[in-house]
């Protein structure tokens, strides 16, 4: 088999997977019903990376499959992005109790998982769902000042937006989600099909990419 960025290690999402589902590492492994790894195609473009499993997805074993999952998937469906395409995991596998916000040890415990994810896939863009993601991942605390734009970090491209979540209670929110989803899967087309951008196109994606 020609060596590529998938197969270079022996590692594979399905180990990942299952290690996940057997995982004792930390506290919330004794009171889970299910770890939720992550699912999707390793050839993806794009992994989401959301916050923490919730009741539902504690229930299913699979992300971003409740209320929050809903508005994710209306808004990934108007942006013409196939949620089978994509990659979609989370900072933690394990839900915390009462949805609380993943603890520091939670998320260090966890984190190796969501690294081997990320190296296997070697994906174009990671879109971070959100300020736990966000501070995660980027080490910083509000997302407003970055939210639809594209962050650069040691060589890999992080698109920042909302998490679905925050559009349960405030309307308004369900709009920037959909829109920043929609400038995303722009971004991925252009990606694709660089040789298509014209000057103009080219500039406006330099308006919002900022390195640090
Ligand atoms: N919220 C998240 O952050 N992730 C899920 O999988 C579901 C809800």
């Amino acid at each position: 088999m020609e060596a590529t960025a998938h197969s270079i290690s022996n590692d594979t999402l399905e180990k990942i997977a299952s290690e996940v589902i057997e995982c004792p590492l930390c506290k919330l492994s004794r009171i889970r019903k299910n770890a939720v790894p992550g699912e999707g195609q390793i050839s993806a473009k794009v992994i989401f990376i959301g916050e923490a499993p919730g009741k539902n997805e504690d229930e299913k074993g699979r992300p971003f499959v409740g209320v929050a999952g809903r508005i994710f998937d209306v808004a990934l469906q108007k942006a013409g992005i196939e949620r089978s395409q994509v990659f979609i995991t989370n900072i933690i596998k394990c839900r915390p109790p009462g949805n609380r916000v993943p603890e520091d040890d939670e998320r260090t415990a966890c984190r190796p998982y969501l690294d081997r994810q990320i190296s296997l896939i070697a994906p174009r863009i990671i879109c971070l769902l959100g300020a736990t993601a966000y501070s995660s991942i980027l080490g910083r605390k509000s997302i407003k000042e970055n939210r639809g734009k594209i962050i650069k970090r040691n060589g890999q491209e992080y698109f920042i937006t909302i998490h679905p979540a925050a559009a349960i209670y405030n309307k308004n929110l369900l709009h920037v989600l959909e829109e920043d989803l929609s400038n995303l899967s722009k971004k991925i087309r252009k990606m694709e099909n660089p040789e298509r951008n014209s000057l103009l196109d080219y500039m406006d994606g330099q308006n919002d990419r900022i390195s640090c």
